[in-house]
């Protein structure tokens, strides 16, 4: 495999070529792929219309980058060590080959069940092998899949299905997860009451869950797959045409459908696999992010694939059957290169380090984390306990957004530094600006994270809404992409992201909108309305406390607060319940109606006088009686402990 940076100077002639010739550089990437046609034109953009298209008049199809092309040299490789929840229950490898195969016998299912390119097509499964299918299935016909994690509520489901009008559905009758088995198709069956779009519904059988179908809609893939071919054309696509669409939180209540296009997703992606994990044709590779996030799509699907490196997919939880689970699959598959969560990390560190040392590690050379900051003991407890002070880390930054890694620690290039996601990728032009919109020049500064010019792999639009697209990410500094995280560039240059700026919380790497979890809350037939707050939490990095303003605060609040805990994960899902729920009388709010959540923060973490400006606040009296109210509550929860 090609690794383009091997050393610092690699890293300053890569950059520098990105920099000064950026279409010159990504093309030069591009030629290594199998094109149908190659593009007449390497980039057009603006950020203020804003449009941006690579590789336009190419044609390709990722499927046929992805597994065609491996077959001759690796057809027998194994592409996929699955490792299901239970450890007794036998793993299954899939080779390229077979992977291949699989494909196109779905992709012929697909197209017998009505689906034509450019028809979006979405999934809600755990973490097995027919969800990877499902995805290459639909980019080989040219449908645009969007996968929605199925740990989100019927009711986020049914929202996103809406928004993408998706004809067909790919699920399963049920998951296991740790202890738990999850009644998937239920959940489907709830969500596809509110979604008329859905003409098909494919269920895939993973657990012994009976369950009921719908004659005309529901059929079983094993049916569907038994009696179709083995061979399915690829179909021609622009460089610009969809391949996906996948939901992430908004400041608005709103989830926003990030859209990203075929050609340059796949060249991004794909240099950015490479030369981050350097991956070589021996190793093995574990990402153990879930697939409805973008981690998956990118470094489980997209980016191993290709590179026609080996990977494990893992169905289960990392404590489970113990909290040793995820250092067993690595001894037992000799993984070499191991990406995971700060979450997952800092939950572990919890557990007795017997259940690490139990475990040889020997196999591991890189390590990586994504989603969140890790904070300084998290990294170092990975460094000694795991990578047994030999594997480098990677802490990489990047977003849904951005389709793949764009600040990140390089192998041969840094040296280690907790906390920080050191440098950008080549490509990647990162620019920090104050609150008004200066540009901070030269080291030592804090402030905003935008990009200055665009990547092949970074966003094309918001599904069906280009007005959010500009607003969010095109409006607040113009002339620039922005982040909404904060970020520091220290005395030597180094990048440390310092979290979100705007109102989205990031909890156990999810992020969540506080417009979404509020706006759950505000339907609950008790409540005026709310303001929901992140605080800082030792293993998920961030907790939600939600003020709650309720019609009556008298009658049973105990019994309110638990009926709100229930609406929002109901609503949006269990990784959105509040941690903490306050019933108060008014929330802070300035002459205009904007809630200020900083006041909230405050009285959160204690403070009794010492509030800032609060000469916008439309009743100055309402600190008073909340500083009393939190008095009051932390009293209450100290005596039921
Ligand atoms: C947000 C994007 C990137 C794939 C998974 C999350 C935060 C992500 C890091 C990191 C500090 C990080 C940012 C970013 N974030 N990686 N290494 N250090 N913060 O994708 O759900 O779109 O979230 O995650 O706040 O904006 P996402």
């Amino acid at each position: 495999m090609k690794f383009e940076i091997n050393s610092y100077q690699d890293y300053q002639k890569e950059y520098q070529k990105s920099v000064i010739n950026p279409e010159g550089f990504w093309a030069e990437k591009a030629n290594e792929f199998i094109w149908r046609k190659k593009w007449n034109n390497v980039l057009s953009w603006n950020f203020t219309e804003p449009t941006i298209k690579w590789f336009e008049g190419g044609k390709l199809n990722i499927t046929e980058n992805c597994l065609d092309r491996h077959l001759q040299e690796r057809g027998n490789k194994i592409a996929y060590i699955w490792e299901p929840n239970n450890p007794n229950e036998k793993n299954i490898k899939i080779t390229y080959f077979e992977l291949y195969t699989k494909v196109c016998r779905f992709a012929n299912v697909l197209k017998n069940n009505g689906i034509k390119k450019g028809d979006r097509v979405c999934m809600y499964m755990p973490m097995i092998p027919e969800l990877v299918v499902s995805m290459l299935a639909c980019a080989r016909i040219g449908a645009i899949h969007s996968v929605v994690y199925a740990g989100f509520s019927s009711d986020a489901l049914a929202n996103r299905i809406q928004d993408t009008q998706s004809k067909l559905l790919i699920t399963s009758n049920g998951a296991y997860r740790g202890t738990k088995q999850i009644k998937i198709k239920t959940i489907v069956d709830e969500a596809l009451k509110k979604c008329e779009s859905i003409k098909k519904v494919i269920v895939v059988k993973r657990t012994d869950e009976n369950i009921s179908m719908l004659t005309g809609r529901d059929v079983l893939w094993k049916d569907e797959e038994a009696n179709v071919g083995d061979t399915c054309n690829a179909v021609e696509m622009d460089a610009e045409d969809i391949l996906f669409v996948l939901y992430t939180s908004g400041s608005t209540g709103k989830p926003k459908g990030i859209v990203h296009t075929c050609a340059g997703y796949m060249v991004y992606v794909d240099y950015t696999f490479r030369n981050i994990f350097h991956c070589s044709q021996q190793d093995v590779y574990w990402c153990s992010a879930d697939i409805g996030w973008i981690t998956g799509h990118s470094y489980l699907v997209y980016g191993p694939l290709l590179s026609g490196v080996t990977s494990v997919m893992f169905e289960g939880i990392p404590t489970y059957p113990d909290a040793g689970r995820y250092w067993e699959v690595i001894d037992k598959h000799n993984v070499n290169i191991f990406y995971t969560s700060p979450t997952a990390i800092r939950a572990l560190m919890t557990y007795d380090i017997d259940f690490v040392d139990k475990h040889q590690l020997t196999s591991l050379k890189l390590l990586g984390t994504v989603g969140e900051p890790i904070n300084e003991s998290a990294w170092k407890w990975y460094y000694k306990h795991i990578g047994k002070e030999k594997c480098f880390i990677v802490d990489t930054w990047w977003q849904t957004e951005t389709g793949g890694i764009a600040i990140s620690p390089l192998l041969n290039v840094s040296y280690p530094k907790p906390g920080y996601a050191m440098h950008p990728l080549p490509g990647i032009q990162p620019t920090i600006v104050d609150g008004t919109g200066k540009k901070l020049i030269g080291n030592e500064v804090q402030g905003q994270l935008c990009i200055k010019f665009p990547w092949p792999g970074m966003l094309r639009t918001i599904y069906n809404n280009p007005e959010r697209y500009k607003q969010t990410y095109f409006t607040d500094f113009p002339g620039f992409y922005f982040t909404g995280d904060g970020c520091k560039r220290d005395k030597n240059g180094d990048y440390r992201i310092t979290g979100r700026v705007d109102d989205l919380i990031k909890i156990s790497g999810h992020l969540l909108g506080t417009a979404e979890i509020e706006n759950a809350i505000n339907s609950h037939h008790k409540v005026v309305e709310s303001a929901v707050i992140g605080y800082p939490h030792p293993i998920k990095g961030n907790a939600i406390c939600a003020f709650v303003v309720p019609f009556k605060t008298s009658e049973n609040p105990e019994q309110l607060k638990l009926e709100i805990i229930e609406q929002v994960s109901h609503l949006i899902g269990p990784i959105a319940k509040p941690d903490k729920v306050q019933l108060i009388t008014e929330l802070p709010k300035t002459r205009s109606g904007k809630i200020m959540r900083r006041i909230l923060q405050k009285i959160l973490g204690g403070e009794t006088t010492h509030f800032g400006d609060t000469s916008t606040l439309i009743n100055p009296k309402v600190i008073e009686t909340l500083v009393k109210e939190n008095i009051k509550e932390f009293q209450l929860n100290n005596n039921q402990h």
